[in-house]
């Protein structure tokens, strides 16, 4: 089990670089499948949910060296076999392994994809459209076997722009016969960046980035290369953590585009930032105001920043929400800020932060990852030691995190136990 121990109040200043998507990478990996060509992705985020995918390539044959976040994949004698249950449960991404088994054998085996526990986390528009193209597929006991003669291409529409959900069926479609049309596609970045990995394969892709995406299948694949994009997770938790405890902090590699949802809220409540280029500097700002956050798709508020900024609304003045709007369940983390001095009501998938809330260190549980971020600014900001335990959480999808904050002036400390 590891914790980190936090004593807070500590001004940052010197810069944070920010590494490639999480959310990217995860899906890439498992995208080198399709191929038999040798791939190389860079700017590869060094995190234990990338380690995660690696062990599972090397699983099925996958040949593959990672030095300097430089990831070279050779999976000329990746052979189908079943994915285990251990590490299917491991990992939300694992999903990704079902399109492009699919996709590139005809066959797939694997149970049930695991990740934070943060509502109920179906994958029916995955499922659905694998048999619109032609799978057949049994699902028993949450182990799902997958079968097709051959992959057609389709109209698929999805109820809701599912991130995962794109991904996959961009993977079955890239070598299914004719064209697939994705209406109604998830916009988030990271579909563009893994649209143009497979596009530099060969693959015929049109339309990533957009709510509809096109994709002429292709007969094979070949040598691919992609850098990930910059995480705009990690570079948003930066900012907030920046506006609440910066001193000429700057933070760099960041794609403003990507994450103007989270700039122009800051700067509502009040933030001093300035943007150049790829670099934003961020200083700590008084009086900030309350401000309302609704997550939504992008480019709307990202999900995965409304529980760190719930920590920063608790530093502003008056009354602000939180309301989250794609999953059930993103406010596990409330009742370890209020026990930290926080005054916040949660009902439902709303939270209502009152604040200015001075917060004290006290010894927290990070629930799921985005809560480790949540806690993490909260031991950052409090009065005294925080221990935040189950931190393992956080490291899936913050690259060396504790030593990125400590090279800028913050004192934390990980323990391993
Ligand atoms: N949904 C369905 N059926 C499906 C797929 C999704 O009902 O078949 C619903 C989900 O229940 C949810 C909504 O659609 O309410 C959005 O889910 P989506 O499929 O977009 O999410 P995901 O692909 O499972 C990815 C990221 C998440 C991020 C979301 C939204 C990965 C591995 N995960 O999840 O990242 O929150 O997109 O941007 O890429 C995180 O990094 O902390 C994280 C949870």
């Amino acid at each position: 089990m590891k914790k980190l121990i936090i004593e807070g109040g500590r001004e940052l200043s010197g810069s944070v670089r920010i590494g490639g998507a999480k959310n990217s990478a995860v899906a890439l990996i498992p995208a080198t499948i399709l191929t038999k060509g040798k791939c190389v992705i860079r700017n590869v985020p060094d995190i234990s949910d990338v380690k995660i995918l690696l062990e599972m390539m090397h699983e099925l044959g996958s040949k593959i060296t990672y030095k300097d976040e430089i990831l070279t994949v050779d999976n000329k004698n990746v052979e189908n076999v079943a994915i285990s249950e251990e590490y299917a449960s491991k990992i939300r991404a694992s999903y990704y392994f079902m399109g492009a088994l699919l996709g590139k054998f005809h066959h797939a085996e694997m149970s049930c994809p695991g990740g934070c526990v943060i509502g109920s986390r179906p994958i029916d528009f995955h499922i659905d459209a694998f048999k619109r193209m032609g799978a057949h597929i049994v699902e028993n006991g949450g182990n799902y076997k997958m079968d097709a003669a051959e992959l057609q291409g389709r109209d698929i529409f999805f109820d809701f722009p599912s991130v995962g959900a794109t991904i996959n069926v961009m993977f079955a479609a890239v070598l299914a016969k004719g064209k697939t049309r994705i209406i109604n596609a998830a916009r988030e970045p990271e579909i563009a960046n893994v649209a143009s990995f497979l596009n530099s394969m060969g693959a015929r892709i049109m339309g990533a980035g957009s709510g509809t995406i096109e994709i002429d299948g292709v007969k094979e694949l070949g040598n691919g290369e992609v850098d990930v994009i910059p995480d705009r997770i990690e570079a948003g938790t930066y900012l907030i953590i920046g506006a609440l405890l910066g001193r000429d902090f700057k933070i760099t590699d960041i794609v403003e585009e990507h994450i103007y949802s989270l700039i122009s809220k800051l700067k509502d409540a009040g933030c001093n930032l300035k943007v150049e280029g790829d670099v934003i500097t961020i200083n700590k700002t008084k009086n900030l105001k309350a401000v309302n956050i609704k997550t939504t798709v992008y480019p709307g508020f990202p999900t995965d920043l409304g529980q760190p900024m719930s920590t920063f609304l608790t530093q502003c003045e008056g009354e602000s929400s939180f309301e989250e709007t794609i999953y059930e369940n993103r406010l596990r983390h409330i009742p370890h800020l209020n026990n930290m001095g926080a005054d916040i009501k949660a009902f439902d998938k709303t939270a209502l932060i009152r604040g200015r809330t001075p917060l004290v260190g006290r010894k927290v549980k990070a629930t799921d990852l985005r809560a480790g971020a949540s806690m993490l600014v909260a031991g950052m900001i409090a009065d005294g030691t925080t221990i935040v335990y189950n931190i393992e959480h956080l490291l899936r999808g913050y690259e060396k995190i504790v030593d990125k904050l400590n090279n800028v002036g913050a004192n934390i400390r990980l323990i391993d136990e």
